[in-house]
C-alpha cells in the first residue's frame, strides 16, 4: 500500500514501512525504513523529518534559500556530487560543459498501475494487485536532466524493489559514470555489513564487518556477478542473531559488474548504495536517451536472519523464478560430468542413464564433451553439433533411446563462449571481445563472445535453438566458465568501449528471452563454473542455477548455508558425488551427501556403474524416500538452526560452529525435515540435540529418523522447537569400546515430522 500525505510519500508493506519526503528545497529526504508503523490519513509524520537550524561546521549551506541545509548530513533517497553531499554518489554523469555537478530537484510523483515490463533489463513481476508502483520524477534543470525513481510494493512478501531511470532531455551528449539502484540512508551506524565472497568451488563464505567508519565496498568486476562477490547483501545489528532483530536484505536483478557500498559519514550517519559497477563504466547518452538502472530488492525483518532470509524466498519464488518450471516438481537428475568427465560415448552414457534408471532417476543430462572434437577443453566451443565419433546417431538418437528408458533427456552447453581451437573462431575471429593487434589473456582456453553484437547474439539464439531442437531435451544446462579481461568490442567505437561490461549483459538477457520463449517446457539451469553468476538477472530466466562445483558434502553445507541467507533452496542444484571427493579429496558418508544434497534441487554425479550393491541400495532407499518428500522440501519454508559459522572455541572443546542445523516446513505446517550435522566427532560428549523450528506450536508431531532406525517419538511442535530432540549417541574412550559412535566425523541425521492425524 502506498499512502501520500501532503510530501510525505509512505511504502507499507505488511510488516515494514520505508518512507520518505519532498523537503522545501524540493530534494527528497529519507525517513523511515523497519517495522510497519502507523500514519493517519491527512496527518504527515512530521516527527520523523529532520529539523534543520543550522549547518555544522565546515559544511556547505545548500543555497542562499536554503543556509541551513547541509547535503552532507542529511537521509537522502538518493543523492549525487557537487552540491554539498561527500559520500557514496546515487548518479554521476559528465554534462556538456565537462561538469560533474548534478543537483536533482523533485518534479512529480505518480502512482501508476502494477508492474511495466523493462526495456533492457529483467525484472520483478506481480499480478495487478499484488504489486504497488510509486513513480517520483526529479529534475536537473542546470543540465536539463530527469531522473525517474521507481518503487514496487511487494506487500505479501515485505518486499521492496527499486530502479532508477536517467533521461537526457538537455541538447548535448552526456557521459554517465554512475546511476546506482538503491541507496537507503539510515540514521545511525550501528550496523553490521555481512557479505558472501569466495572463489571457484569456494562460494558464499559468509564475512560480517562491523562498521564503525569510513567506506565498505562489495563489487566484482569479474563481468558476472561473480563467487568473489555475491550481490546479495544484509546490513544487521550487532546483536541479530538467526530469530531475533533487525536485518535488511539487499539483493539486485542483474548478472554482470555490480556494486554495494556501506559509507559512514562524519555525522554518524549510515548509507548504503547498490547498483551496476561504477568501475570503468561510462555511457554515453545522446539528446533524448535514457539508461535504466537494475532493480534492487530490499526486505526488512525483526525476526533476525531467518526473517529476512523467508521475506527474500518468498518474493523469489513468487515474483522472480516463472514460466512452467515455476510451480512444478523437479525430477531427480543424474549427471554425467564427474562421473565421465569428457570421456563419453552413446554406449557408456546409456549405461549410466539405465544404472541411473534402476536407482529411480528421472533425468538423466549429458554434461560436457558431446559436441565438434571436444575431447577436453581446449577445443570446439562454439561447433554446436554432435560428435559422431561419439554419438553416431547424434543428439536425437541418444536422446530418444534415454527416452525409451523411460528417462527424461538433458543437455550441457556453454553458449557464450569460443575456442580458439575451432571452426567459428577461424570463421569469425571478430566475434570476441577482444583488444586487436594485442596479447589476450585466457581463462580455461576460452574467449568470450562479443554479445554487445546484435549479430552474435544472432548466432547465439540459432544455434542454441538447433542445438534445443534437435532431440527430444526436457532439461539445459547453459554454463559459462571464464571472467572477462580485455574488456573491448570491436562493434563499438572508442568513446563508447565503458559501455562493454553493461551491453553485454543485455545481450546475453536478449538471448535468454528469446531461447527460454522458443522452449517455454524447457527446464533452464544456469551455470557459471558453479556459482560465478548466482544472481536474481539469471533467476528471471532459469529456474534454478547450480551452486558450486564443490560437492564436498561438508563444503556443500556451509555454501548451501550461505546461499539460504539470499535465495530459497529451491533455486539451487546440489548433487550427491562419489568419495573421495573430487574437489576436496575427502570422504563423508553417502548418507550425509544425500542429506545435504537433498535440501536443494536434488540429484546425482558419479558413476552409479562403478558403486558396489550396498551403495545402489542405498541409492535407491534415498530416492524414494526423497519422492516422498520433495514437496516440503521443494516448495516448504526454510530456517537455519546453528551453522558452522557461528564463532568462538575449539571444535575439540566447545561445540560452536561444529552443529549444522536446517528445518524445511510445508506451507501449511504439515509437514516438515529436518537435519542435523556435524564436522567433527567430539571427544568425550555423550549426546546432541537437533531443535526444529517453524513448527505449529500447539500440534502434535511424529518425529521419527528418515528411513527409521533412529530416533523416533511424538511431540508438540513447541516441545521439538524449544527443548528439541537429544539423539542416541553412543560413547566410545579410555580404550573401551561401548559401542558404535554414531555421530562421527561428517556424520549427519536426517529427520521427518508429521503432524499426528485427528490431533491439532
Ligand atoms: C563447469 C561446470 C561443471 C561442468 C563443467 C563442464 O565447470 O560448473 O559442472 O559442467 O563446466 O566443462
Amino acid at each position: 500500500m502506498i499512502q501520500q500525505v501532503g510530501n510525505y510519500y509512505m511504502l507499507h508493506t505488511e510488516h515494514t514501512t520505508y518512507g520518505f519526503r519532498v523537503m522545501e528545497s524540493g530534494h527528497l529526504e529519507h525517513l523511515y525504513y523497519g517495522r510497519r508503523i502507523t500514519v493517519e490519513d491527512g496527518e504527515a509524520p512530521e516527527a520523523l523529518a529532520e529539523k534543520f537550524a543550522a549547518v555544522p561546521g565546515n559544511t556547505n549551506g545548500y543555497s542562499e534559500e536554503y543556509p541551513a541545509l547541509t547535503l552532507e548530513d542529511v537521509r537522502l533517497e538518493m543523492s549525487s556530487y557537487g552540491k554539498g553531499d561527500v559520500r557514496e554518489p546515487f548518479v554521476e554523469a559528465v554534462h556538456g560543459d565537462g561538469s560533474v555537478t548534478s543537483d536533482f530537484l523533485f518534479a512529480k510523483a505518480e502512482l501508476l498501475p502494477g508492474k511495466e515490463k523493462y526495456r533492457t533489463l529483467p525484472g520483478s513481476y506481480g499480478e495487478p494487485g499484488q504489486v504497488g508502483h510509486l513513480c517520483v520524477t526529479l529534475a536537473d534543470r542546470q543540465y536539463g536532466l530527469e531522473l525517474e525513481l521507481h518503487y514496487y510494493v511487494y506487500a505479501e512478501c515485505d518486499v521492496i524493489a527499486r530502479s532508477a531511470r536517467l533521461c537526457n532531455r538537455s541538447g548535448d551528449p552526456v557521459r554517465l559514470l554512475r546511476l546506482m539502484s538503491a541507496q537507503v540512508d539510515f540514521d545511525t551506524s550501528d550496523y553490521v555489513f555481512t557479505t558472501f565472497t569466495g572463489a571457484w568451488a569456494r562460494e558464499m563464505e559468509k564475512t560480517a564487518i562491523r562498521v564503525q567508519a569510513g567506506k565498505y565496498v562489495n563489487a566484482s568486476y569479474t563481468g558476472t556477478s561473480s563467487n568473489r562477490a555475491n550481490p546479495f547483501v544484509m546490513l544487521s545489528r550487532p546483536e541479530t542473531s538467526e530469530d531475533f532483530g533487525d536485518c535488511y536484505g539487499f539483493h539486485l536483478i542483474y548478472s554482470g559488474n555490480h556494486y554495494e557500498a556501506v559509507e559512514v559519514s562524519s555525522f554518524g550517519k549510515l548509507r548504503f548504495v547498490s547498483g551496476i559497477s561504477p568501475q570503468s563504466f561510462c555511457y554515453l547518452l545522446a539528446p533524448g536517451e535514457d539508461f535504466e538502472s537494475p532493480e534492487a530488492v530490499m526486505a526488512y525483518s525483526w525476526e533476525g536472519f531467518n526473517g529476512m532470509s523467508q521475506r527474500m524466498h518468498r518474493f523469489v519464488r513468487e515474483h522472480i523464478v516463472r514460466g512452467e518450471w515455476k510451480r512444478k516438481v523437479r525430477p531427480v537428475l543424474l549427471n554425467s560430468w564427474e562421473a565421465a568427465y569428457f570421456d563419453i560415448d552413446e554406449e557408456r552414457l546409456l549405461r549410466l542413464a539405465r544404472a541411473g534408471k534402476e536407482a529411480g532417476a528421472e533425468l538423466f543430462v549429458m554434461d560436457d564433451g558431446w559436441f565438434g572434437t571436444r575431447d577436453d577443453d581446449t577445443q570446439s566451443l562454439g561447433d554446436w553439433q554432435a560428435d559422431r565419433r561419439k554419438l553416431p546417431g547424434g543428439v536425437a538418437g541418444i536422446s530418444r533411446k534415454i527416452r525409451e528408458m523411460g528417462l527424461a533427456f538433458g543437455i550441457w552447453v556453454e553458449p557464450e563462449m569460443v575456442n580458439v581451437r575451432s571452426r567459428l573462431y577461424r570463421e569469425h575471429p571478430d566475434w570476441v571481445l577482444q583488444i586487436p593487434g594485442k596479447p589476450h589473456s585466457e581463462g580455461r582456453s576460452q574467449r568470450i563472445l562479443d554479445l554487445t553484437r546484435k549479430e552474435v547474439q544472432d548466432f547465439v539464439i540459432e544455434a542454441m535453438g538447433r542445438v534445443f531442437s534437435s532431440g527430444e531435451i526436457s532439461y539445459v544446462k547453459w554454463d559459462m566458465n571464464r571472467t572477462f579481461t580485455d574488456y573491448f568490442s570491436g562493434g563499438l567505437d572508442a568513446g563508447r568501449q565503458g559501455e562493454v561490461a553493461h551491453r553485454y549483459v543485455l545481450g546475453l538477457y536478449r538471448c535468454m528471452e528469446e531461447l527460454t520463449g522458443r522452449f517455454p517446457q524447457i527446464l533452464f539451469e544456469g551455470c557459471c563454473a558453479g556459482g560465478n553468476r548466482f544472481d536474481l538477472g539469471i533467476l528471471c530466466y532459469f529456474p534454478q542455477i547450480w551452486a558450486s562445483d564443490n560437492t564436498d558434502a561438508l563444503c556443500r553445507a556451509q555454501i548451501q548455508t550461505g546461499y539460504s541467507y539470499g535465495y530459497p533452496m529451491s533455486v539451487l542444484g546440489a548433487h550427491v558425488s562419489a568419495c573421495p571427493n573430487h574437489q576436496t579429496m575427502r570422504t563423508a558418508p553417502l548418507r550425509t551427501r544425500f542429506h545435504v544434497a537433498c535440501f536443494g534441487i536434488f540429484g546425482y554425479e558419479c558413476d552409479l556403474t562403478e558403486m558396489d550393491g550396498e551403495e545402489l541400495e542405498q541409492i535407491k532407499e534415498q530416492i524414494a524416500w526423497y519422492k516422498e518428500w520433495r514437496e516440503v522440501l521443494q516448495t516448504g519454508e526454510f530456517y537455519r538452526g546453528r551453522t558452522f559459522s557461528d564463532g568462538g572455541g575449539s571444535c575439540l572443546s566447545q561445540r560452536k560452529g561444529n552443529i549444522l542445523e536446517w528445518t524445511c516446513v510445508s506451507a501449511d505446517r504439515e509437514k516438515a525435515v529436518g537435519m542435523l550435522m556435524q564436522k567433527l566427532a567430539v571427544p568425550n560428549t555423550r549426546t546432541e540435540t537437533y531443535h526444529a523450528k517453524g513448527l505449529d506450536a500447539g500440534a502434535r508431531y511424529r518425529f521419527a529418523s528418515a528411513g527409521g532406525g533412529g530416533e523416533s517419538c511424538a511431540a508438540y511442535g513447541d516441545a521439538l522447537m524449544y527443548g528439541g530432540v537429544k539423539l542416541r549417541q553412543a560413547f566410545c574412550g579410555n580404550g573401551r569400546q561401548e559401542g558404535t559412535r554414531l555421530f562421527p566425523d561428517f556424520a549427519s541425521e536426517l529427520y521427518c515430522m508429521e503432524k499426528e492425524k485427528g490431533k491439532k
